[in-house]
């Protein structure tokens, strides 16, 4: 019922060139694959010849963020109906890099999604707890305040499209994936707090993704997990054989 997703956040990563070249390597290796939607997230000044090069392939190119506005004398942001003008239709809010370095908060999230669902986009929202917090014993706090702020004011007709990407902080570009049965328990968490602030209906449909040191070793035992929807992969969605991998987990 809810078709598992499998993204690719490149980060600051892949110039133009880089980015083509990867889907011209890419789309052969996923050729016919419909089990899953696939996509990849790469910087805002390659996403335009990412969405040409994927152009009526079964893969799709989405932005890594996004202001809330349409318009307006905000240097260095890009807005949603910018986003739609080249074709963009998925956008990622609240990622734990941008909460850690650029001060990203829930509050801001919140006006994200809202102009996401507004505008048509799809909006795959960013959770999870730090180090500190899992030791604090406050992980289920963190992942339910984040999921509530963000959804604040968002109906649940509005959220028919959510996507949710549980990312443990601590997994991150560090290597050490959580066990499939600790995601799988946060995973349960996410759509709990999806159920209390929207409808059982929208917890039951929306695709929760594992994010945090995903590869081809642990996909497989991920994604057997009854809550695991699709998985947000970085350093090991840069290359295309091992993406494709991931794709084709069993
Ligand atoms: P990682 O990154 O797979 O390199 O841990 C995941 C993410 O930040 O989305």
């Amino acid at each position: 019922m809810r078709k598992p997703i499998i993204a690719g956040n490149w980060k600051m990563y892949k110039t133009p060139n880089e980015s083509v070249a990867f889907i011209e390597t890419f789309l052969p290796l996923i050729a016919g694959h419909d089990r899953d939607e696939i996509l990849i997230f790469p910087p805002f000044t390659s996403l335009a010849a990412a969405i040409i090069a994927a152009d009526d392939h079964n893969l799709r190119a989405g932005a890594q963020n996004m202001h809330w506005l349409n318009e307006g004398p905000y240097t260095g942001e890009i807005s949603p109906i910018m986003l739609m003008s080249i074709g963009c239709r998925h956008v990622l809010l609240g990622h734990s890099e941008q909460r850690l370095y650029f001060n990203e908060t829930d509050e801001r999230v919140n006006l994200k999604l809202k102009a996401a669902v507004n505008h048509g986009l799809t909006p795959i929202v960013c959770v999870g707890e730090t180090l500190t917090e899992r030791e604090d014993g406050r992980t289920e706090e963190t992942i339910r305040r984040q999921i509530r702020i963000a959804l604040r004011n968002i109906s649940a007709a509005e959220a028919h499209r959510l996507v949710v990407a549980y990312e443990p902080v601590w997994a991150i570009g560090t290597g050490s994936t959580a066990t499939p049965d600790i995601a799988e328990a946060a995973h349960r968490i996410v759509r709990h707090e999806l159920a209390d602030c929207c409808s059982e209906q929208t917890a039951e449909a929306t695709r929760i993704l594992y994010g945090g040191s995903v590869k081809p070793e642990n996909i497989s035992d991920l994604m057997a997990q009854p809550n695991i929807d699709g998985a947000l992969v970085g350093g090991a969605s840069l290359v295309p054989e091992t993406f494709a991998r991931i794709v084709h987990y069993t």
